[in-house]
């Protein structure tokens, strides 16, 4: 028969050819095309990445505008969306609720099915990018009980989407500008990571011709495992659980030992093999942070820089190369800013859906691609003979 080359976890296959982000996993580099995260998080936007993902280029002074009135323009969710909340528990997981919404968008945008039209791609992706802040948000007002809030189109990206988390009817609220910069880089860190496995669930839902929002209500189903996305719920969780930097040595024991399923979360990646160079910034940024929020001797901080240079130094995690990666300290910022731990993966979602939709473009309009479509070793019984139940 046929012979293929069997690789669980695709740990050798090039499923694609991309032009958009750009990993060394053993120097721990990490380029948007082209152009390092470290310089992105320091002087660059979050809507100016998306820009740069979706186009290849940052934009001049005027592209930008453009850009962000068009993506302004499309923040609103259809009026409709508001009955399908309230169809979910609302002690429902906040990645469950935008699975289902992100998936019932596709009912709403039938046009954006037509894939082979590059303005519907065009469309589809604007609203993508415009509407999941507004989704996240509500996700998070429906789980507990506040009415949702529009979106406000006056702020910035990432202060908006603080706005429909923290604005409440009953009183004013200002978005504050040193929250909204530090969301907003976490937007940055996260916006594309070449292909993981949600950007590749997203491609291969997407190979088929998919409507594109099911193809990203795909995506976030793979993001919320906590192996991938829901490690920053988990690792705060961890870090929580530790509590206290004498307990440290208690579990690195567990993570280290073979019979013990735990991990350490935020712990390891399949690509890099060196620093996460997300993490280096994020840490930078959960000092800041904490600092300028006058946040002094946060425990979960403590427990999470002692943990670090503990596992750093030890003779297991140096052999197998495992190193923080981006979930290990994004947590601490985001629960200063008053998340809860429930709705760290939704923000990341939030955050990767430019590069999902980056991705799903390239591959829609790249002649290469095929439906996805992988093989398998068969190891099951051979072919054999029906027999009747008395028989058995
Ligand atoms: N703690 C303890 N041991 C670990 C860890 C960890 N966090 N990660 C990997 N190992 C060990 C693992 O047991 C294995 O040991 P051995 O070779 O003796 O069997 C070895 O290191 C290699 O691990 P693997 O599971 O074969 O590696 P992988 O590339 O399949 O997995 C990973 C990568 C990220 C899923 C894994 O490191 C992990 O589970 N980390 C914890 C969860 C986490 O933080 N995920 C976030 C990933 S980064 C961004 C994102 O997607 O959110």
């Amino acid at each position: 028969g046929d012979v293929f080359t069997y690789d669980p976890g695709f740990t050798s296959t090039a499923a694609c050819s991309s032009t958009i982000t750009y990993i060394d996993g053993d120097k721990g580099e990490l380029l948007y095309r082209g152009y390092p995260i470290e310089q992105l998080a320091a002087q660059s936007h979050h809507l100016e990445v998306c820009y740069l993902l979706l186009y290849g280029e940052l934009p001049s002074a005027q592209q930008m505008i453009d850009f962000e009135t068009r993506v302004t323009r499309h923040t609103m969710v259809h009026e409709q969306m508001h009955n399908f909340f309230r169809g979910f528990r609302r002690d429902a997981h906040p990645m469950a609720t935008m699975v289902g919404v992100v998936g019932a968008m596709s009912a709403f945008y039938h046009d954006s099915t037509d894939i082979e039209d590059p303005w519907q791609r065009e469309v589809a992706a604007i609203r993508l990018i415009a509407k999941i802040p507004t989704i996240a948000a509500m996700a998070y007002k429906y789980s507990i009980g506040q009415p949702f809030v529009y979106p406000k189109n006056s702020l910035d990206y990432a202060g908006n989407f603080l706005h429909m988390c923290f604005a409440v009817p009953a009183e004013d609220y200002v978005v504050d500008p040193i929250l909204a910069k530090a969301m907003d880089r976490i937007m940055m860190l996260h916006a594309d990571h070449e292909q993981n496995a949600s950007t590749s669930t997203v491609r291969l839902a997407g190979s088929s011709g998919a409507n594109p929002f099911a193809c990203i209500a795909a995506g976030i189903a793979c993001l919320w495992g906590p192996a991938h996305g829901g490690a920053n719920q988990a690792c705060l969780e961890m870090l929580r659980e530790i509590g206290t930097v004498d307990r440290i040595p208690e579990y690195i024991a567990k993570a280290k030992d073979k019979n013990d399923p735990f991990r350490l979360m935020g712990f390891g990646h399949r690509v890099y093999k060196n620093f996460d160079p997300r993490a280096k910034v994020m840490k930078e940024s959960a000092d800041e942070v904490l600092d300028l929020l006058g946040i002094h001797d946060n425990e979960t901080l403590k427990v999470a820089k002692e943990l670090e240079r503990i596992a750093l130094e030890d003779e297991y995690f140096v052999s197998k190369k495992l190193y923080p990666n981006v979930d290990f300290y994004s947590g601490i910022i985001l629960e200063a800013m008053g998340f809860p731990t429930a709705m760290f993966t939704p923000i990341f979602a939030l955050s990767r859906t430019v590069g999902w939709v980056a991705q799903w473009k390239e591959m829609v309009g790249d002649s290469d691609q095929k439906i996805g479509r992988p093989r398998q070793l068969y190891t099951g019984a051979p072919r054999r003979d029906y027999s009747d139940v008395e028989n058995r």
